[in-house]
């Protein structure tokens, strides 16, 4: 048996999805375990970009067991039109499962996530409008309406006209927004109900069965650290765990079956939406628009541009603790390749004075500056390297720097967005 769960370890799209894609040639099985449809995992095959929201980033291969488990909340309109898409691309999709315990996003949900914004004006979150933060309110509300209830259409029945008479409330009197029809969302989900049931199942007992027969499994960390709810950037988070503990929660295994924690890295750093963010650049003509114009940095489910600066290694030591990471995974290094000068934040200062750990408090991290360190750049294109010898001094110096301020080995450094692109350093699966 091997597992390792795959975490972003900044503020999201540092490229799961590709050392997802990559490590899963050597798996069995991926798992999705929090998030939903917020998130967008971007692989690409032979040139052929694949953007997925739900369905784990193992699908592309023939034969693996692709589960969304009981932590994912899933909207059922999103994840079928991934099942059409993959199937017109003539991808197997006959190895889904879904985790019958998993919540279910509904359109109110996503109504009331546009509502909360709109209401919130100049202190809103910048959320994707997935209705994921409210879907995640009616689980711990006790409310929610699960997998397994949609599988009964008379439990169905009953819980949808709860929850539409409840939410109808909430839209019409506190935001004087538009009712929905409960009629009409029974109709539409009963129909996706039949087409769901074949994947349906106890997730939690398939992913124990694969590691009786010794299989490989890989955990897909959706979203990043720094969006967690506990560990994040509190308000600007996401609404649900993140961070690698909750890969056993979210998909109902116990902690013993996790063997190894990669955090991935993007060689600089971004974030999409509002909230603190230390080492923004903020010029149009200089390092940050050169990022955001070179890797093309605009949100996959929402294209907003995403703000853009230098890596931030200080947060990786607090990334490295919170999931306790075993590798980094350096992402998208060949960004950095046309930029003569490149720094790296390796601690933070308040009133010229240097903290050890990151504060909780959003007052008191809006006094933080950043202590950089500037390195020559390589004004090479590593896009063809395949080892870390291969790469050219300074790049080496500068990956060598990451690993010592974040404390961690590396496993992995990606040159490109394709498969053979990659790196390896360490034996991850
Ligand atoms: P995720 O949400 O963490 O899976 O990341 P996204 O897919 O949202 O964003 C990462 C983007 O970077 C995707 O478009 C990937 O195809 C791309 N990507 C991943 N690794 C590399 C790399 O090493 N180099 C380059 N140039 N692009 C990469
Ligand atoms: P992947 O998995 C980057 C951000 C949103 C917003 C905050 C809350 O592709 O890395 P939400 O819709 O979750 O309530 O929004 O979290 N966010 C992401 N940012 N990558 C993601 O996913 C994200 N998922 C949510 O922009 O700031
Ligand atoms: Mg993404």
């Amino acid at each position: 048996m091997s597992s390792v769960v795959i975490i972003g370890a900044q503020w999201g799209d540092e490229g799961k999805g590709k050392v997802v894609d990559y490590l899963a040639q050597q798996a069995d099985a991926v798992v999705r375990y929090s998030g939903g449809s917020n998130a967008g995992h971007t692989v690409v095959v032979d040139g052929i970009a694949y953007k997925l929201r739900l369905l784990p980033s193992g699908i592309l291969y023939h034969g693996k067991t692709c589960v969304l488990g009981n932590g994912v909340v899933i909207n059922p309109r999103v994840v079928l039109g991934e099942i059409k898409e993959m199937q017109d691309k003539g991808v197997d999709i006959s190895r889904i499962a879904i985790s019958d315990r998993a919540h279910v996003v509904f359109p109110y949900h996503e109504r009331l996530d546009e509502l909360q914004e709109a209401a919130l004006g100049d202190a809103k979150i910048g959320t994707t409008k997935g209705g994921i933060g409210p879907c995640y309110m009616d689980k711990v509300a006790r409310v929610g309406i699960r997998i397994c209830d949609l599988m009964e259409s008379d439990t169905f029945a009953e819980k949808l006209k709860i929850n539409v008479a409840a939410k109808n409330d909430i839209i019409t009197k506190i935001y004087g927004g538009e009712p929905f029809d409960y009629d009409a969302m029974l109709k539409e989900y009963l129909e996706y109900a039949e087409i769901f049931r074949q994947y349906v199942t106890d997730t939690g007992v398939v992913l124990d069965e694969l590691f009786a027969a010794n299989k490989k499994v890989l955990f897909e960390g959706a979203q990043a650290t720094f969006l967690d709810i506990d560990h994040g950037t509190y308000p600007y988070v996401t609404s649900s765990n993140p961070t690698s503990g909750n890969a056993a929660v979210g998909s109902g295994v116990g902690p013993r079956f996790i063997d190894h924690v990669v955090g991935v890295v993007k060689a600089y750093t971004t974030r999409v939406g509002e909230g603190p963010f230390v080492t923004e650049l903020f010029d149009t003509d200089g390092p940050g628009n050169y990022i955001r114009e070179t890797a093309k940095e605009y949100g996959t489910v929402t294209g907003r541009p995403r703000r853009c600066g230098w890596l931030d290694a200080f947060m990786l030591k607090y990334s490295a603790r919170v999931n306790s990471l075993d590798y980094l995974a350096i992402t998208r290094l060949d960004i950095l390749d046309g930029m003569p000068k490149i720094k790296m934040c390796v601690g933070y200062k308040i009133d010229g004075v240097e903290i050890k750990q990151i504060p909780a408090s959003l007052k008191t991290l809006a006094k933080v500056e950043p202590v950089y360190e500037e390195f020559n750049g390589w004004m090479t294109d590593i896009t063809g390297c395949r080892s870390f010898d291969e790469l050219p001094e300074n790049a080496k110096k500068y990956l060598k720097r990451i690993k010592e301020v974040a404390g961690v080995e590396l496993g992995i450094v990606s040159v490109g967005p394709e498969r053979n692109q990659t790196i390896v350093m360490a034996d991850l699966l």
